[in-house]
């Protein structure tokens, strides 16, 4: 069985070598959703193109946490990819600082707390909330010290109606970054939204980030996986929208289901709709439903281990439990099942690569093309 076993592993790695000889890149995805294979397994198996990824993360903007959640002087670790950040408040303004001491590269902070500085804790440099170097002992006789490099490099951070972003190196306008989501959803009256920390959730589970996101991506398998759901939703209708850097998926509601009370003014007016789902490049899912937003937001933790971190701010408290928003922690058991077993499934080596539904799978089209870009 081993020898098989390796034998099937061999003969994939030469299929491979003869198709890049042929000038076939197995990375690209055709632009032609008829024609596009779905992204090579070894993008969820390899550690270098894992890693490769991951560098898109500071690349672009990213969801860092909620302004709900700093106090005046504290301090939240959070991450940006897998690049450990800080989250600080410090004079009613919001920072986002490397998490790793200037000095000999210890994480500072590793779980959230009230301070009025950050201190390393292993030998005492200490740093102002907004990331100045401020004291180090015993270096009174080093010569050019401190200089701008002993600081803590900063983030670009944009509070958007109280969820907070950060940038660390593109110079891609959060306008543009949220344009497609802002102008959907401006019916909504984002001032009211009142986190529920009740609605806090930490899933972690052992698959590939991008098998997470893929499956987010497509209502496809709603029907065969989510049989509660499917009785709410009308999966004839379901809908998806692609944006440059997002997808939206619509799903309607059945019958007397619950769904948005839309203005005449809206495109969507007259709409049955159940639940607006937004996916932006590359990790964040803000879900609204008619009782308020869940936010989703998928975390890399390794090549095969994935944090899903859950945020749910209301609008309409009366509509929770409600519809296709209702009973949102049953829909995440039954995903991670399958995103789990198909982490495995990429390891197989006689699985290679699939198709695409045109009709069903252009959120997973658009996400595969903005990888491999
Ligand atoms: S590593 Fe932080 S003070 Fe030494
Ligand atoms: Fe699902």
């Amino acid at each position: 069985m081993q020898l098989f076993v390796k034998g099937l592993r061999l003969k994939k790695h030469s299929i491979s070598i003869t198709l890049e000889a042929l000038g076939v890149n197995m990375g690209v995805i055709h632009p032609d959703i008829s024609k596009a294979q779905t992204l090579p397994s070894n993008y969820y198996t390899d550690e270098k193109l894992y890693l490769q990824l991951l560098e898109k993360f500071p690349r672009s903007w990213n969801f860092i946490g909620l302004e709900s959640m700093l106090d005046e002087k504290t301090i939240v670790p959070v991450s940006i990819g897998e690049i450990p950040m800080l989250l600080t408040k410090q004079d009613s303004q919001i920072h986002c600082v490397s998490n790793v001491c200037t000095h000999r590269g210890m994480l500072l902070c590793q779980e959230s707390k009230s301070t009025s500085s950050i201190t390393c804790p292993y030998h005492g440099r200490m740093f102002s909330l907004d990331g100045k170097m401020k004291h180090m002992p015993k270096f009174s006789e080093v010569k050019n010290f401190p200089a701008d490099t002993d600081n803590l490099p900063n983030a670009k951070v944009v509070n958007w109606h109280g969820l907070l972003f950060a940038n660390l190196s593109s110079d891609d306008l959060f306008e543009e970054y949220i344009e497609s989501v802002e102008s959907r959803m401006s019916f909504l009256d984002f001032s009211k939204l009142n986190r529920d920390s009740g609605l806090d959730r930490l899933h972690e589970l052992s698959a590939n980030w991008m098998l997470y996101v893929d499956n987010y991506l497509e209502g496809f398998h709603i029907p065969y996986v989510h049989k509660d759901l499917n009785s709410v939703i009308d999966y004839s209708n379901y809908e998806t929208e692609v944006f440059e850097n997002a997808v939206l998926q619509i799903g309607y509601a059945i019958d007397d289901e619950e769904c948005f009370d839309i203005p005449s003014n809206h495109q969507d007016y007259g709409k049955k709709i159940a639940a607006y789902y937004w996916w932006i490049f590359p990790n964040l899912m803000l879900n609204f439903y008619p009782w308020g937003l869940s936010i989703n937001v998928v975390l890399p933790q390794g090549i095969s281990l994935t944090k899903i971190a859950y945020y749910g701010l209301i609008l309409d408290k009366s509509k929770l439990g409600l519809g296709a928003g209702g009973d949102l922690d049953t829909v995440e058991d039954e995903d991670q099942w399958i995103v789990e077993s198909c982490d495995k499934g990429m390891n197989s080596p006689l699985y290679q690569r699939g198709r695409y539904s045109p009709s069903m799978e252009q959120g997973v089209h658009h996400f595969h093309r903005l990888l491999t870009e």
